[in-house]
């Protein structure tokens, strides 16, 4: 048996089974028999039977394989042997239950931009939420069901051409449950709350194989814990959520690019626009970054920044004005309706943000206010290594996210899982290698890069805790930076999986029972 467990399990085996290695583990109790190598073609037979008939079961010689499985970031690279794109809700039980019976290990899918080293422990059965798409909103018009598998572009597209929005993430390409889970920042936040604010109820297909229907007075305290470690507990395969009026018929957007030398001026403006978490609502959400554009400067690294405004250009003006009194290199604007507004800021499903098969070294840190000293070291380190690893530099990108936060903290924190509403800045260095890098060193010298500004950020705000949002995290994080430093917190997470994970079928994705 020990040989069996390890053959097929191999590292993957979760410390909930590691803990008692005199008993035969739970998980391999109901097993009529265990497989090493998987086949499609078997899978499909047996399988192909009991789920819907427009269920799709394929493997990697399928030519479909490379779409539904390529991740986003590679440094994030689950090993998939069966992709299975289910037709129904009720098809996830009936595979869910089969990969049980088979020991064999399943990952939910959706958009694959989940970059926690930790996917890189999987090896088994894709369930791809793509055919989870349906939207449809309810006679009240106050609520919306979704598929599990809608993304964000979708969302903000069809809610508007029928008068609506909800919060999603700012990225069209993301999904919404992949982030909501973990709470789900956008630019709809600072009026009505992250995306897991607004869930009202979420269907969910257990590591065991049952649905449920999760919300306030049905299993509530699994709702509290999917509002921010989710991806812990089950497969949403729908779930429906409150939506609003749409607002005003357009937003404006000004983008513009700085030199260095407007540092200080800048993140003092920044502050000053954001007030230590008062950022007026409309302000709904800004992006800036270092970057690195040889053709425009071969020595320096650029600032460029991107502002969403949920109004006319004569509203943001006052809001604006310090911004525009900063001489740039360049800047654009413009008022359109809001779901043209991801792609002003380069994250509509086109952008090169949006493209997947990349290789990105990362480190997150969440901030209340910018320390200009800490943002001036981190230019200077930029500038630094354009000598020293000019490879490097060039995928280099050092990002800020500014929300407008008044909803985000007007909810108790103890009242879900999401642990850090007092941040009001996700911070992300995300270095770009070359796809197929197999340089070691210059991998290496990346991740010290990453450590070195996350810990700038972090040395910037003395007496602040690192806090690292689970879905920006690299998975190399402690427990505690990623779902919160208080001890209740992470006991009440351990009794729910305890209760509705005992075996721990999702151990995958930044998990709290680590294998
Ligand atoms: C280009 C880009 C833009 C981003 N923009 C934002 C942003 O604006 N706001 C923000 O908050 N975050 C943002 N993120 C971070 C984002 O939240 C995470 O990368 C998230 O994991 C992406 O979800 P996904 O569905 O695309 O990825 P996936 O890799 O498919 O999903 C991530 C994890 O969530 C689980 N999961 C997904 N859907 C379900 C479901 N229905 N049921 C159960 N489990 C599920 C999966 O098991 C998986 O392990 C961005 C990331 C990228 C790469
Ligand atoms: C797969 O194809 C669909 C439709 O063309 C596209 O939206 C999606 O981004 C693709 N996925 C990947 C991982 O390339
Ligand atoms: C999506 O909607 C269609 C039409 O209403 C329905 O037939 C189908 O079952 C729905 N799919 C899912 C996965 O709910
Ligand atoms: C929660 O779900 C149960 C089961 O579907 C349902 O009966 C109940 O009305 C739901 N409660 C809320 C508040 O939506
Ligand atoms: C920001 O506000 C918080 C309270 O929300 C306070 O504890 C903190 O000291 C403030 N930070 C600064 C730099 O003013
Ligand atoms: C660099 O800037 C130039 C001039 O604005 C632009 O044409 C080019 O696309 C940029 N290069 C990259 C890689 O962004
Ligand atoms: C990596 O791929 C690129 C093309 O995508 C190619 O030009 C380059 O030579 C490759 N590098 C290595 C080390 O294989
Ligand atoms: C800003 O960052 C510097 C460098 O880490 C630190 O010494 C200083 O105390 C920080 N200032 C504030 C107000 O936190
Ligand atoms: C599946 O797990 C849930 C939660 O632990 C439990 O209530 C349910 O009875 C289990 N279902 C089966 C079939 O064992």
């Amino acid at each position: 048996m020990r040989i069996l467990i390890s053959l097929l399990y191999g590292l993957a085996v979760s410390r909930l089974v590691a803990s008692t290695p005199a008993d035969i583990p739970h998980v391999f109790q109901s097993s009529p028999f265990t497989r090493q190598h998987l086949s499609s073609a078997l899978v499909q037979r047996e399988l192909g039977s009991v789920v819907s008939s427009k269920t799709t079961i394929f493997g990697p010689d399928d030519e479909r394989y490379k779409n539904a499985t390529e991740p986003w970031n590679t440094v994030a690279s689950p090993r998939i042997q069966v992709v299975i794109q289910p037709d129904e809700e009720v098809d996830v039980s009936t595979i869910v239950q089969y990969c049980n019976d088979n020991s064999l290990p399943f990952l939910a899918r959706n958009r694959a931009h989940g970059g926690a080293s930790t996917l890189n422990s999987f090896n088994g059965v894709q369930i791809d939420l793509s055919p989870f798409s349906n939207i449809s909103i309810t006679p009240s018009g106050k609520s919306a069901w979704f598929g599990g598998g809608v993304y964000d572009g979708q969302a903000v597209a069809y809610l508007w051409e029928r008068g609506y929005v909800t919060p999603t993430g700012a990225c069209d390409c993301v999904s919404m449950m992949g982030p909501g889970l973990g709470g789900g920042h956008g630019r709809l936040e600072g009026l009505y709350g992250m995306i897991s604010d607004n869930i009202l109820q979420l269907n969910v297909v257990l590591g065991n194989g049952t649905a449920i229907t999760v919300n306030s007075t049905s299993h509530a305290d699994l709702f509290w814990a999917m509002k921010g470690a989710g991806h812990n507990f089950g497969i949403v395969t729908s779930f429906e959520s409150k939506i609003y009026p749409r607002g005003p018929e357009t937003w404006h957007y000004h983008n513009y690019v700085w030199g260095g030398e407007k540092l200080e001026v800048l993140f003092e403006a920044l502050n000053a626009l954001h007030g230590n978490g008062s950022t007026p609502v409309d302000m709904a959400q800004n992006w800036g970054s270092f970057f690195m554009n040889s053709t425009l400067d071969a020595h320096n690294p650029l600032i460029q920044w991107s502002f969403a405004y949920r109004g006319s250009v004569e509203q943001a003006a006052p809001l604006l004005a310090p911004f525009n009194a900063i001489p740039s290199l360049s800047d654009e604007f413009g008022d359109l309706p809001y779901p043209g507004i991801a792609a002003t800021q380069g994250l509509d499903t086109d952008s090169i943000v949006c493209q997947h098969g990349n290789r990105i070294i990362s480190a997150t840190a969440g901030l209340q206010v910018y320390n200009v000293t800490a943002e001036r070291q981190i230019f200077e380190s930029f500038r630094r290594r354009i000598q020293s690893h000019p490879q490097l530099a060039a995928g280099g990108v050092i990002e800020h996210d500014g929300y407008s936060t008044a909803a985000v903290t007007a909810y108790d924190s103890a009242d879900s899982a999401y642990p850090f509403r007092s941040d009001h800045h996700l911070m992300l260095i995300n270095i770009a290698l070359a796809p197929n890098n197999t340089d070691s060193e210059l991998e290496r010298n990346a991740w010290e890069w990453a450590a070195e500004v996350r810990d700038l950020w972090n040395a910037g705000q003395p007496g602040r805790k690192a806090h690292a949002y689970v879905n920006y995290a690299n998975g190399m994080e402690s427990l505690e930076e990623k779902y919160g430093h208080e001890i209740w917190r992470l006991k009440r997470l351990r009794a729910l999986k305890e209760r509705y994970d005992p075996d721990n079928r999702f151990r995958f994705y930044n998990p709290i029972v680590q294998p």
